[in-house]
């Protein structure tokens, strides 16, 4: 199902109310999580259901879906420091595992991250953002729906957006959970915020299901949560008469 919310912040909201409802159902849950700015809102607000007491989170377990391959943790651009900086830091300690940023052999550590999902018994739960060209995590256009983790080769579209934050040594190899992999989740939700999201939206959800737009193939899904803001809305609201809307 899609759901339209206000603003950025409610989509955040929203999220965090489903990670809620899976922890009090299920407090060991293994969850997966996004990094970027769309979910930003949404650690806000899990940070405020831990302080509240309305959701404890020590016997959850986090998995990051991915990570850039040449950074270390330190560094501000790498996503375990966003994850620090988000929630990591701002909540009691939890189990949370990302791969390694400075490893010196990523497809190992790419295997290795697969067998600890595995372990677990995969994602009980998996939030995901969106890029502008459709990839989930660092599952870009032309990644086989076979594939489960791996070290990725970043399209140039997406190193070209980075290069806004990276300055001029951009990484172009990160390690992301596969297609295959966040599949097989018991439950998924997909946050994308923004007027920048709404061609791929649209292109994701009404399209065809295709490795050239990784995100279409959650409409095979079965437990799948699309959560958007009006912004992002508006090519899938205007022709709406054209479209199963509300109804994925
Ligand atoms: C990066 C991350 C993705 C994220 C995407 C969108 O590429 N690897 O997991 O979904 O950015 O980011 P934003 O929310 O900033 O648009």
């Amino acid at each position: 199902m899609i759901k339209i919310e206000k603003n950025s912040k409610m989509v955040g909201f929203s999220a965090a109310t489903i990670i809620a409802r899976q922890l009090i159902k299920k407090p060991n849950s293994v969850i997966a999580i996004p990094t970027g700015t769309t979910p930003i809102p949404m650690y806000e607000a899990i940070v405020k259901l831990v302080e509240h007491r309305i959701i404890f989170t020590q016997k959850a377990r986090f998995f990051n879906l991915d990570e850039y391959v040449g950074l270390t943790r330190e560094n501000p651009m790498s996503y375990a420091y966003y994850m620090k900086k988000h929630l990591l830091s701002k909540i009691e300690k939890v189990q949370h595992d990302i791969p390694s940023t400075d490893t010196r052999n990523p497809e190992e550590e790419a295997n290795n991250y697969e067998k600890r999902i595995e372990k677990v018994g995969g994602f009980d739960l998996c939030l995901l953002g969106i890029g502008v060209d459709g990839h989930i995590g660092f599952n870009e256009p032309g990644t086989p729906f076979s594939s489960i983790t791996h070290v990725a080769h970043l399209h140039p579209s997406t190193i070209k957006r980075n290069s806004k934050e990276f300055g001029k040594t951009v990484p172009d190899i990160a390690i992301t959970v596969g297609i295959k992999t966040i599949m097989k989740s018991r439950s998924i939700v997909l946050m994308a915020t923004g007027t920048e999201k709404s061609k791929i939206l649209k292109d994701a959800f009404w399209g065809e299901v295709t490795p050239d737009v990784p995100a279409s193939v959650l409409q095979l899904h079965p437990n799948l949560t699309v959560l958007v803001d009006e912004k992002c809305a508006t090519e899938i609201t205007s022709s709406a008469n054209d479209f199963h809307w509300m109804n994925l």
